[in-house]
Parts: structure tokens; C-alpha cells; sequence
């Protein structure tokens, strides 16, 4: 993994520098786009998660007695509709009662704009939970600044993002409102296109992974 920051971790091994070629390639059929998705996503959460905390606990083996760990943080998963439940399906299969919220946003086609259209959020949280938000694309960051809001203003102090691709544009964005945002990506890619598009991206991770 490389640190470019320590809020900003670009995830640089093989496995996912691989999967991250076949969601490039515009010949990836649907059904193999999303297995890859889905593949990648494990891989992202994994990286995203290594700061959770943990509590000693005894345990018996079929040898003996021996230590281990349980973890001990509150996880708030926040799949940002609709490309971003395929991180939220490999994020839940880690951690089966953790609690979802799901976020939906679209992107306005001429502004850019996200427009919220779906959000169901208590009215507390902890505030020493751990909310990941989970959107594949951080193209203008409006998206990924519309969903982080939602817990800032709940209060809550630990809010992570996880994407499969990151435009420059976006990072700056995201880091200029929420500079505590710990951002995990596979890549920091070139620059937008004139319609928001990530270059050299993927293309629409939405559209790709529900073959629409
Ligand atoms: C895509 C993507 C992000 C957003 C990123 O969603 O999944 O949510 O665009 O763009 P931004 O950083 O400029 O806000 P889209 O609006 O296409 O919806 P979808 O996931 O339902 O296809
Ligand atoms: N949304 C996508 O799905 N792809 C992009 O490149 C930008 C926004």
C-alpha cells in the first residue's frame, strides 16, 4: 500500500491492481465486471478496516488454552446507492449484524450535482463509531460530500471512504471540507472529462456492474 497521505491510502498490490484492469477494460462483459467488482471490494475493505480496534479474549484450542482478539468498534456501513452496494455485499459478509445505512444519491448529468433522493438515519450515533462509506467513483466528490455530511452531522468522529477510483479533483474536495477523512482507493487517476467522467476511470460503475 502506498501512504500518500495519512488520510489518503492508495492500495498498491497485484491482486487489486489486477481486478482494477479488468473494471478498466471497456470488453468486460457485465456478469465477469461484477464478479470483479465484488472481488476488488473485498480486497478495499480489507485495506480500509486495518485500523479497527480490537479486545483481548481467551481461547480454548483443541491443544490448549491460547489468546485472541474480538473486535470492539461500533461499524456503520454506508453504501452510497447504487454502485456502492457491491462494496457494502463484501463489506456485510465480514461482519454479519453490522448495521447499514444506506445512502441514495444521483448525480445531476448537467450539473454534476448530487441530489439526494433516500436517506434514513437515526437520530444519534455513537460518536466513537466507525461509519465506512462505500462508493466505487470519486469523480467531483459531491456525491462522497453529500453521504460523509449525513454523519458529520450526527456527530461522528471516524468516517472513512472507500472507492475503487479517485479523481484528483475529487480528493481535494473531499479533503478540503472533511480533512479528517481517511480515503481508500486503488487508484488516483488523471483528471474529469467535460461530463464528470474519471479519466481513464472505468466508465459508469453503476451501469457496469448492473449490466443497465
Ligand atoms: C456515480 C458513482 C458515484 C458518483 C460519483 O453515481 O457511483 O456515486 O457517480 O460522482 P461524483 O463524485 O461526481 O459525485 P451515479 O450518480 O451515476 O449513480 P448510480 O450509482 O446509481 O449509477
Ligand atoms: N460516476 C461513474 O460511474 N464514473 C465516473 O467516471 C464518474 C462518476
Amino acid at each position: 500500500m502506498i501512504e500518500t497521505s495519512t488520510k489518503l491510502r492508495v492500495v498498491d498490490h497485484p491482486l487489486v491492481k489486477q481486478s482494477l484492469t479488468r473494471l478498466r477494460d471497456h470488453q468486460t462483459p457485465s456478469n465477469e465486471f461484477r464478479a470483479t467488482a465484488l472481488r476488488l471490494s473485498r480486497f478495499l475493505v480489507y485495506e480500509a478496516m486495518q485500523d479497527l480496534s480490537v479486545r483481548p479474549v481467551g481461547v480454548e484450542t483443541p491443544v490448549g488454552p491460547g489468546e485472541g482478539v474480538v473486535l470492539s468498534d461500533y461499524v456503520i456501513l454506508a453504501p452510497v446507492l447504487r454502485a456502492g452496494l457491491v462494496l457494502s455485499e463484501a463489506a456485510e459478509n465480514l461482519f454479519p449484524n453490522v448495521r447499514i445505512y444506506h445512502v441514495g444519491l444521483k448525480r445531476d448529468e448537467v450539473t454534476l450535482e448530487a441530489i439526494s433522493y433516500y436517506a434514513k438515519l437515526p437520530d444519534s450515533l455513537p460518536p466513537d463509531c466507525k461509519v465506512y462509506v462505500l462508493d466505487p467513483m470519486l469523480a467531483t466528490g459531491g456525491s462522497a460530500v453529500a453521504a460523509i455530511s449525513l454523519f458529520q452531522k450526527l456527530e461522528v468522529r471516524t468516517i472513512n471512504l472507500v472507492s475503487f477510483v479517485a479523481a484528483p479533483e475529487g480528493i481535494e474536495k473531499v479533503h478540503k471540507e472533511f480533512p479528517d477523512v481517511t480515503i481508500t482507493t486503488a487508484a488516483v487517476d488523471d483528471h474529469l472529462n467535460e461530463h464528470g467522467y474519471i479519466v481513464p476511470g472505468l466508465g459508469d460503475a453503476g451501469d457496469r456492474i448492473f449490466g443497465t
